[in-house]
């Protein structure tokens, strides 16, 4: 079946000379006998209108734009079943963390939390976009069974990171680790909040402030690695910090950017492949986030 076109968010880019720039990347969807139709809030920004009815506002695209960008009830289970519809989630398991982690408690005041963008969450940085987020967990959701290890290299919010610790559960181990310790703090507020609380206060998930490019040798090797800002090359660090058997998602790249994901044999040798193009914040230092740059 010929795939459809769809366009992914990772996060906003802000920094100049990309101010200017979308913020989002034309991507094909790689599984080849799997069909994805466009994303509700994506498809306003495809060149290949699917009828008439979607100039109009008639269409069920933008229905679901109204109903995504609505407020006042808890829609987050809602957000996972359009998600599911979409085929951006195909595992329950995926679905079912989605559904414990309320994004509501992840995304700043004054944002619509379930609404299929990225968002800010200040210091040049943003939380990723719902079908971002997804893809991800789709991704390593192999390498986050019960007791797994998994790291979460600029864990922001720390939306993800708390979803990573509802699959790999109090057995598992899961360690964030972002570079603005106000995001720190903020994050585990965040998390505090939410379903993965107990484990926070256990102490199988907890969030650090460092430089996520030296991964957190401490709880290494893991059998999971999410990177959450483009790398220009993958940092060696985490490559050695990957358990045989193990699975890194990373974005990489400057202005066009690559999904990568990336197996550790048994061997210790890697395989390689593109997932999607991307577009997320850069995997840099603070004092050249903080400047815009
Ligand atoms: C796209 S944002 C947040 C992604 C996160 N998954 C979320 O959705 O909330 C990327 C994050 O990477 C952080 N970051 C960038 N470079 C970093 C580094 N060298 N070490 C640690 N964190 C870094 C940024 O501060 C930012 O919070």
């Amino acid at each position: 079946m010929r795939l459809s076109p769809a366009l992914a968010y990772g996060c906003h880019y802000s920094a100049p000379p990309l101010k200017h720039l979308l913020t989002f990347t034309l991507l094909r969807h790689h599984r080849p006998t799997h069909s994805t139709p466009l994303l509700p809030t994506t498809l306003l920004l495809s060149s290949q209108f699917p009828n008439p009815n979607f100039l109009t506002g008639n269409c069920p695209f933008f229905r679901m734009e109204r109903f995504w960008a609505g407020s006042g009830i808890n829609k987050n289970k809602a957000m996972v079943e359009h998600l599911k519809t979409y085929g951006v989630i195909t595992s329950e398991k995926v679905a079912e963390a989605m559904e414990g982690i309320d994004r509501a408690f992840f995304v700043p005041d004054g944002n619509a939390p379930y609404y299929d963008s990225p968002m800010p969450i200040g210091y040049n940085a943003t939380i990723s976009a719902p079908h971002m987020h997804a893809t991800c967990l789709q991704l390593l959701e192999e390498n986050l069974q019960p007791g797994m290890h998994a790291l979460d290299v600029g864990s922001g919010t720390g939306y993800l990171t708390a979803c990573f610790a509802l699959m790999v559960g109090p057995q598992g181990r899961v360690v964030g680790v972002e570079h603005i310790p106000e995001l720190v703090s903020s994050s585990i507020s965040n998390i505090q909040k939410s379903a993965a609380a107990p484990l926070l206060k256990e102490g199988s998930l907890s969030v650090h402030a460092g430089d996520g490019r030296l991964g957190w040798p401490e709880h290494a090797p893991y059998d999971a690695i999410h990177v959450g800002a483009a790398a220009p090359e993958i940092p060696q660090a985490l490559i050695d910090q990957l358990k045989p058997g193990g699975r890194m998602v990373i974005p990489v790249g400057s202005i066009f950017q690559d999904l990568k994901v990336i197996d550790k044999n048994l061997d210790g040798s890697l395989s390689v492949r593109n997932e999607t193009s991307v577009r997320y914040v850069p995997l840099t230092s603070r004092d050249v986030q903080l400047r815009g740059g």
